[in-house]
């Protein structure tokens, strides 16, 4: 059975972490979202916090956020344009970003301000997105000396797409997963990476506990902050 263990490599180190989903609001009684557990993200901050650093957790829609360690300082956020501030409003401050959060691509353009009522003349309805403020995007245009590491959700030609988010994010470190992989997608325990960084080889990591690739990725932060 694993033990976890904690120590003090990064007393003195912040750490900004984002887990979960973000919703955008359709009218006052719906939103599109996503199926994110938040498990990923929730793992990172308690194995940052476990590290000594000090961890702050932007958490959108998370599952279980009881697993959180204590000394975690939680800001909830429901839209992406709410996460993109408050990452950006600490991120200055910080030595490592993980952008873990499973950002929705999309946003309605209006929000309607009463509830959408069925048209008894149409069997559809459409409704008008736009892209979203791409978060980590963002921070790779405006980084200094802070560490970022972001992820990738593929289901086809992993390397290439997550290569290419590696590049036109400015992201330190790429976290790449196919989630269209039995047993280690959305609300699992497990997951199956590949690290993609930019001057070394891809490197597969075996399917693991989300825990113990929390517990590496931020070995693979502290080699770099430390
Ligand atoms: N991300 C972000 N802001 C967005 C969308 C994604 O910060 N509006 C971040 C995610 O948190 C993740 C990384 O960008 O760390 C890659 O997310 P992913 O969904 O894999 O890629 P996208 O850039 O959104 O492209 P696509 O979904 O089309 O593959
Ligand atoms: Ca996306």
């Amino acid at each position: 059975q694993a033990i976890l263990q904690s120590d003090d490599r990064l007393v003195g180190k912040k750490i900004l972490v984002t887990a979960g989903g973000t919703q955008e609001d359709i009218d006052p009684v719906r939103f599109i979202g996503n199926h994110s557990s938040g498990k990923m993200g929730i793992a990172i901050a308690n194995a940052a916090a476990q590290a000594g650093a000090s961890v702050t957790l932007i958490a959108g829609q998370v599952k279980n956020l009881a697993t959180l360690d204590s000394r975690i300082l939680v800001t909830r956020v429901t839209s992406t344009n709410d996460m993109a501030q408050a990452v950006k409003h600490d991120f200055t401050d910080v030595d490592a970003l993980v952008m873990a959060a499973a950002v929705a691509d999309f946003q309605p353009i209006t929000r309607a301000d009463q509830k959408i009522k069925k048209n008894p003349d149409s069997d559809e309805l459409t409704l008008r997105l736009r892209k979203t403020p791409d978060i980590l995007k963002q921070v790779g245009q405006i980084k200094r000396h802070q560490f970022v590491v972001g992820f990738a959700a593929e289901t086809q030609n992993l390397l290439q797409n997550a290569n290419k988010k590696l590049i036109q994010k400015n992201a330190d470190i790429i976290v790449a997963n196919n989630v269209s992989n039995p047993g280690v997608g959305f609300g699992s325990d497990d997951n199956q990476v590949t690290i993609l960084t930019r001057n070394h080889e891809p490197e597969k990591w075996p399917k693991m506990s989300k825990q113990l690739v929390a517990k590496k990725i931020i070995d693979l932060i502290s080699d770099q902050i430390l």
